[in-house]
Parts: C-alpha cells; sequence; structure tokens
C-alpha cells in the first residue's frame, strides 16, 4: 500500500494502472476509519483492480468550526487498518492540495461557492433541503463540492458509500448524474456494533455513560420498521419522539419519514412505495445519525 498526499503523483500513478486495463474502486472518507469504511474497501478490493481510500477531513462540509476542530484525526492508525486489508492506495491531502484560497476564503464568509459544477446547472430539488439539509445549511454543499473534487481527480470505475447518510448518498447520486460522471455509485449496508448503534466516527466522542444510552436509537428505529404494519405515520412519529425523550441526555433534532427515492417527506405509507425512516439528535456534545429502510 502507498500513501501519497499530492494530487500529480495520485494521477501518474493512476494513469498507469488505467493504460494495463485496470478498473479503479474508490472509497472516499474523512478518516478516523471504523469497520464501516472498513466493508466499504473490502468490497471496493473485491469488484476492481485498484482500491484507493482517501482520508480528507474536508472544512467545507461543515457548518461548526468546533465540530471540524473536534473531528478525529487518526491517520497512522486508519492507514494501518487500510494496509490490513490490502488497500492499494491512500490519498491523504493537504487542505492547500484540494482548495484553492479563494474557495477558502467563500467559505470562511459562509458564501456558497457553486464552482463545483463547472457551470452546469446542477439542483438538487429537495434532496438538500430537509432533514440534514434543513439542520446543517451548507453541508450538502461542501459535500457535493469535496467529492466532485475527488471524483475529478481520481475518476474511478465505482465509489462506494454507506447508507447510514442515506441523504449523502442521494445527494452523490444525483450529483454525479447531473455531472455526466461515467461513475457507478455502490451504496453498502450499514455497520453497527453489538448493540445496534451504527458505527461512526464521532462514536469515539461519546462518553462512557452516552455510549451507553446510545444503542436506544437503533432500538427506536427498529421498533418503529416493527410497528410500520400497524401505526399511522403520526403515530410512529410521536412514538420515536416519545422514546427518545425517555432519555435526558438525548435532544432530537428530528425524526421523519421519507420516500427512500426521492427524499419526499411522507405522511402516510404505502405499499408500492419504499420509506426510509431518519432520526438526527445529540447525545450530550455529540451528533449522531441513522436510519431503517421499511
Ligand atoms: O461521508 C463522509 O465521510 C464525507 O462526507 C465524504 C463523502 C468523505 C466527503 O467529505
Amino acid at each position: 500500500m502507498i500513501i501519497i498526499n499530492h494530487i500529480q503523483e495520485l494521477q501518474h500513478h493512476l494513469n498507469i494502472a488505467k493504460s494495463n486495463g485496470k478498473t479503479i474502486g474508490f472509497v472516499p472518507t474523512m478518516g478516523a476509519l471504523h469497520q464501516g469504511h472498513i466493508e466499504l474497501v473490502k468490497k471496493s478490493i473485491s469488484e476492481n483492480n485498484i482500491t484507493v481510500c482517501s482520508i480528507f477531513v474536508n472544512p467545507t462540509q461543515f457548518n461548526d468550526l468546533s465540530d471540524l476542530e473536534k473531528y478525529p484525526r487518526t491517520l497512522e492508525n486508519d492507514s494501518k487498518l487500510l494496509a490490513a486489508v490490502n488497500c492499494n492506495i491512500v490519498f491523504a491531502p493537504e487542505i492547500m492540495e484540494m482548495y484553492t484560497q479563494k474557495e477558502l476564503d467563500l467559505k470562511i464568509k459562509n458564501i456558497e461557492d457553486k464552482s463545483w459544477t463547472d457551470g452546469k446547472a446542477v439542483d438538487f430539488g429537495i434532496l438538500d433541503k430537509v432533514m440534514e439539509g434543513a439542520q446543517r445549511p451548507g453541508h450538502f454543499n461542501g459535500v457535493a463540492q469535496v467529492v466532485s473534487k475527488l471524483f475529478r481527480i481520481v475518476q474511478p470505475n465505482k465509489a462506494y458509500f454507506g447508507q447510514k447518510d442515506f441523504q449523502q448518498l442521494a445527494i452523490i447520486r444525483s450529483m454525479t448524474k447531473q455531472l455526466e460522471m461515467p461513475i457507478e455509485i455502490i451504496a453498502c449496508a450499514i455497520v453497527r456494533e453489538a448493540d445496534g448503534l451504527a458505527m461512526s466516527s464521532r462514536n469515539v466522542r461519546l462518553t462512557e455513560k452516552e455510549r451507553s444510552i446510545a444503542p436506544l436509537i437503533y432500538k427506536t428505529l427498529s421498533a418503529v420498521k416493527e410497528k410500520a404494519h400497524t401505526l399511522s405515520v403520526t403515530e410512529l412519529k410521536s412514538f420515536a419522539e416519545k422514546q427518545i425523550a425517555t432519555e435526558p441526555l438525548m435532544q432530537l433534532e428530528y425524526f421523519e419519514i421519507a420516500n427512500a427515492e426521492t427524499l419526499e417527506i411522507i405522511t402516510e405509507l404505502k405499499s408500492n412505495t419504499t420509506a426510509v425512516a431518519c432520526i438526527a439528535l445529540k447525545l450530550g456534545n455529540v451528533r449522531l445519525i441513522d436510519n431503517v429502510v421499511i
């Protein structure tokens, strides 16, 4: 496995591989890797000749500066985990390798930078307005900005994303389609701890007490899935809200049931539409999200 910090060097390696007919699988991450990421890398390795994993804590997708500062950075350990599963290339650029000063200045001034669309009229419709989009203004623009940059640099055949970030996945699919990028987006199932907590780089920031409470999130979502046959959407929402309210350390941001494809918030479950129940909450100082398809 090689660790590369510069775009030119990465592209040199990839151009040789591509000219030899090799396929490229890509797993973009912000590091602080856990088993969920490793499953993405393993899937990429099984489906491609070369797997590139990027590790870059992207400043433009954080709307809270303290969240950006607190984001765990564990490059050495991440590299060990990736080497252990035979990942081929780790791409770990510095900020100035990925962004111009002008782009960073726009972020500092809170001005949404749309230059990543390359002049195309990219429109996410409601995908970036509901749930995470409503709670974290500018977040998905920052995600699309960095993922489009990474896609242009790596130009992979396939890219792998976890379903825990359900809305992010919808945004990336939409972005790839609208920018006409010939990349297959592969969604991978959420990886959970034994007690059901969805794996997340933020979990390490939970105190022992908070960690012991955290499984209530998946317990609630599982109960919602089970009750979806008998309760209305309004009743399911009220059930979930009451469950989370039993735990004073949890502050619910939203619980919504949405159309799994369009992400429209739905008020009625229909047998011909797949729905997804999405939740976001603060547990102490740590913001957690999760979802189940129902
Ligand atoms: O899911 C993440 O870790 C990030 O949002 C991503 C896709 C790597 C972009 O920074």
